[in-house]
């Protein structure tokens, strides 16, 4: 069953999509894509406004993806845009004995990422990966490969495939009708390929990913 939403136990936030709209274009969209300082602790029209750790955002999603996928108490696990490495500290909370890695585009989340877990994050980018074939039993990547132009979004999926030795799950921004697609288009910052979800799964199709998908629908 690959759609399925393990995100469904993150909490879900208020967003205040026409507010933003209103103030935000091309420049807030430009510094955003940087993923810089701005992006994660600068003001909320560049990003997250704060990008700080909080045990109620990713404890009961591990538990989720563990559950789900009956990880094993020494499961490897890779989080493709793993930002400040939040969840894989959750990850190693539940699971001390796991082996766990995490890359990101973003210097600047890795530099400042949780110390737990600061050894065992890098640079790196989704399109590239740095790692064997089937290196992983699971692979993550949450709200990370839209962020690539379409080509490369593609060779991204690809890699989460190529190093998923057991499993994989991925979410990206989508739409299901014309008004979650409007507000899509208000709220996205950093996204440069996003679609239909029907469209996402011909994607999915086209390019031999074959594990676990879910929408990021603001
Ligand atoms: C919306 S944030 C999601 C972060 C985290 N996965 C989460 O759900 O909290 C998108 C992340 O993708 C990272 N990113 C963007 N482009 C990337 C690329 N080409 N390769 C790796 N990471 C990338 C950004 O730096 C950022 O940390």
């Amino acid at each position: 069953m690959p759609e399925v939403n393990l995100m469904d136990r993150y909490p879900r936030s208020n967003r205040p999509i026409d507010e933003r709209a209103k103030l935000i274009d091309e420049e807030q969209r430009a510094v955003a894509r940087r993923f810089g300082r701005e992006f994660f602790d600068g003001d909320r029209l560049y990003g997250y406004g704060g990008y700080a750790y909080h045990p109620r955002f990713w404890t009961e999603t591990v538990r989720r993806f563990r559950d789900y996928y009956r990880l094993a108490e020494d499961a490897s696990i890779l989080d493709v845009g793993c930002a400040k490495g939040f969840m894989l500290h959750d990850f190693l909370e539940l699971l001390p004995r796991a082996r766990v890695a995490g890359i990101d585009i973003s210097s600047y989340a890795i530099e400042n990422a949780k110390e737990s877990v600061r050894h065992l994050v890098h640079v790196g980018d989704a399109k590239d990966l740095p790692y064997p074939d089937h290196a992983f039993d699971l692979v993550i990547s949450i709200n990370t490969v839209h962020n690539l132009e379409l080509d490369d979004c593609k060779r991204a999926i690809r890699e989460v495939q190529r190093v998923a030795r057991k499993h994989a799950f991925i979410t990206v921004d989508a739409w299901r009708n014309e008004e979650e697609r409007d507000r899509m288009r208000k709220w996205n910052l950093t996204a440069k390929t996003y679609m239909h979800v029907d469209d996402w799964k011909r994607l999915f199709d086209e390019v031999g990913y074959t594990h676990e998908y879910y929408w990021f629908i603001p």
